[in-house]
């Protein structure tokens, strides 16, 4: 049984996924090696819940309870000791992940699964740093964490049907949909999503269209919530290029080359949201958010 969960990494996923469990009644151990980040998590989580509150989805002790759940650290040692589920939320950094995995191995009860909220790594080769590779498996949850009702459960080479049904039943615990996908490249949400993204960025950089046009092109023509090139400054746009490598390396194929357009933008430190510019610039301190200077007409 499932009771005490850490979550590694206290970013914008990290964040998300300690505030699904603890509100669905999970003792949650938050860990970050910086404290600000801990205090920023906590603070998005207060705000995600008073906002929950203000909607009557949740009443104000429902709200307490999910915070008294939640306790956080900056040493693992300390936060994974008690472990009945580890789940990893760091950087998308193959390196970052390998040593995180040796080291939660190290530290975490024996009965521990250890889970990662990886977006394109290979499960199989996470698991391999690990003497436990049949308790390893994927919990990819999408963002923002607390909306999204998907959970993409990526089976590594090793994992076993025990480990993947108490993960699957799981997720159905936190009142999302799980989906079990085996472990190739890109497992199937990104292997989807980014190539789509990838094309929006290949039509604009052609000089197609502008990015407004090929973002309401794909909201109003398809019902996306966010138009493509809206989506990947949402998700990152490092991010979407490191999930775009994966994919071209590991399938050999050309048709997942990256955009040249994307790698400028990344090596420009032009991220997206999270810096401020992408596609669009956003407006600090408001919802407020226009086209990139460098993409108006
Ligand atoms: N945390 C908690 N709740 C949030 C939230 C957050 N960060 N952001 C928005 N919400 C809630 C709002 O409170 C609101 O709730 P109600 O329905 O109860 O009113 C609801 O979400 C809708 O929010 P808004 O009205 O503010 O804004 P919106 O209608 O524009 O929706 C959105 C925002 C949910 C993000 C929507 O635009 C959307 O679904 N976008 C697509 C998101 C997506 O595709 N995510 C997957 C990205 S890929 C990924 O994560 C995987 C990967 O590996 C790259």
């Amino acid at each position: 049984m499932i009771k005490n969960v850490t979550v590694v990494g206290a970013g914008t996923m990290g964040n998300g996924i300690a505030h699904v469990f603890a509100m669905n009644g999970f003792q949650v151990n938050l860990v970050d090696i910086s404290q600000p980040a801990l205090d920023k998590a906590i603070k998005t989580i207060t705000k995600n819940l008073d906002r929950m509150v203000k909607k009557e989805r949740i009443t104000s002790d429902e709200k307490n309870n999910t915070l008294a759940n939640l306790t956080t650290y900056t040493s693992s040692a300390e936060a994974v000791k008690d472990a009945d589920l580890v789940v990893e939320a760091a950087t998308e950094n193959i390196d970052l992940k390998l040593k995180i995995f040796k080291q939660l191995d190290e530290l975490s009860p024996a009965k521990a699964i250890l889970a990662s909220n990886t977006s394109s790594i290979s499960i199989t080769k996470i698991a391999s740093v690990t003497q436990r590779p049949e308790k390893v498996i994927g919990m990819h949850f999408m963002n923002p964490v607390p909306v999204m009702k998907l959970v993409e459960i990526i089976r590594g080479y090793s994992t076993t049907d025990e480990v993947t049904n108490i993960i699957m039943d799981l997720s159905r615990t936190l009142k999302k949909v799980p989906v079990e996908v085996n472990d190739y490249p890109g497992f199937v949400a990104n292997r989807i999503l980014l190539p789509m993204i990838n094309e929006a960025i290949s039509a604009l950089f052609e000089g197609v269209a502008g990015v407004e046009e090929i973002d309401t092109v794909m909201k109003l023509g398809m019902a996306h919530p966010m138009g493509p090139l809206r989506l990947a400054d949402f998700i990152g746009l490092d991010v979407c290029l490191a999930i775009l490598n994966v994919l071209h390396q590991g399938f050999g194929n050309p048709k997942y080359a990256p955009c040249p357009l994307l790698v400028n933008m990344v090596t420009a430190g032009k991220l997206g949201q999270k810096s401020g510019e992408g596609f669009y610039r956003y407006i600090p301190g408001t919802r407020d958010f226009e086209v990139s200077d460098v993409f108006k007409k």
